[in-house]
């Protein structure tokens, strides 16, 4: 038995089988169905369910609220239809950012220390390939011997070479990978891109871009392409660090906000191991403070799980639209999977 899906803004249905989720069939239908995470952490895959009805599987409250579900909105990649659907998705058909799929076996061109513990990983496609992507999504990386895990692309869209900035995790697998042994010249397979935070480039009102720790892959990668393509609208980022040896890219940063009086870069401490003249506190907190009111900005956030959760409730709470809140959260796979063993 199968369900059939429509969604207003795509010409083709598809169809489910019972018990698969729409997010697993829409990608099987390659229908660019807006998403991240895959497992309801995220939000990124939130739609409208304009007729029939669901089963959800769990999700995190900070992906999807019980105000949120009251109103009728559902997380494809956590339903399961228990009849035909009619979904819609939140975005206007203009912000849509509908890539093709590339897979490709990429080089390693380089390996260099950001930090003690953040790695900048350069990947070259095979010659006169390029990955089309939007300023803020990811890929999934998989290195030699490696479990596949997602990586936020640090360079823009129009470079050919793709940037990672990749955070060593206390016992992980392909980040250690990376720390330890990983050298320019062995190939890696990249898949992408996904994600839907994205730089929205038709927007003008004010832009806040946070970022904790590597988190700064993605947000550079906007507050770089907003500037080469001159978008007119003041962009403040700030870029939460633990301590003074975790805060890289201050130079590049710095570097830009001296050419472009429209962007200010802050850097925040949330645990200086000694006296500073930064910003000190979490991250979300000093942005509150620095704002009353965020009707009509647009947020791009990424980083720890947690971070990106505060920084949320922040935003909301000085009246910023949610759906001019566009967040990446750093989710390793324990924690999605987590999710998965309570469904
Ligand atoms: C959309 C997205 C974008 C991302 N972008 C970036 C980025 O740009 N830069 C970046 O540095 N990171 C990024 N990440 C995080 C990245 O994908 C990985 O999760 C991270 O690098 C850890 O992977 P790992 O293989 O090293 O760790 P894993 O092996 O997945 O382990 C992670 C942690 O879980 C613990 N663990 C492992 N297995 C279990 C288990 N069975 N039960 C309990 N605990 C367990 C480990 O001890 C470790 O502490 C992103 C994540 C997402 C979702
Ligand atoms: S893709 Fe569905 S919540 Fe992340």
């Amino acid at each position: 038995m199968s369900f059939r899906v429509s969604i207003r803004q795509w010409p083709s249905p598809f169809s489910v089988a019972a018990g698969g989720t729409v997010l697993e069939a829409a990608l099987a239908a390659d229908v660019p169905f807006p998403h991240g995470c895959r497992s309801g952490n995220c939000g990124a895959c939130k739609c409208r369910l304009e007729a029939g009805s669901v089963d959800l599987k769990p999700h995190s409250h900070f992906a999807l609220g019980q105000e949120e579900k009251d109103s009728g909105l559902i997380l494809a990649c956590r339903a399961v239809p228990r009849e035909d659907l009619h979904l819609a998705w939140l975005q206007d058909d203009a912000e849509l950012a509908a890539h093709p799929l590339s897979r490709f076996t990429g080089e390693v061109l380089s390996v260099d220390a950001l930090t003690h513990d953040i790695r900048r990983v350069r990947i070259a496609p095979p010659p006169g390939m390029r990955m089309e992507f939007s300023a803020g999504q990811y890929a999934r990386l998989t290195f030699a011997g490696q479990p596949p895990r997602d990586y936020s692309m640090a360079s823009r869209p129009d470079q050919t070479v793709l940037d990672f900035h990749i955070r060593a995790v206390a016992d992980g697998s392909a980040s250690s990978y990376v720390a330890e042994r990983l050298t320019a010249g062995e190939t890696v397979e990249v898949e992408g891109p996904f994600g839907s935070s994205w730089l929205r480039e038709r927007h003008r009102g004010p832009i806040i871009a946070i970022a904790g720790g590597s988190g700064l892959a993605p947000i550079s990668s906007i507050v770089e392409t907003a500037i080469a393509k001159d978008l007119p609208q003041p962009i403040y980022l700030y870029a939460g660090f633990r301590d003074e040896r975790d805060v890289y890219l201050e130079e590049r940063l710095g570097e830009l906000a001296r050419a472009h009086p429209k962007l200010s870069v802050t850097i925040v401490l949330s645990e200086p191991s000694g006296p500073t003249e930064r910003r000190v506190g979490f991250v979300s907190d000093v942005v509150g403070a620095d704002f009353d009111d965020l009707d009509g900005c647009k947020a791009y956030l990424a980083g720890p799980p947690v971070m990106v959760e505060a920084a949320v409730e922040m935003l909301e709470m000085r009246d910023m639209r949610p759906e001019d809140i566009h967040a990446d959260a750093f989710y390793t796979e324990a924690e999605k999977a987590a999710l998965d063993r309570t469904s």
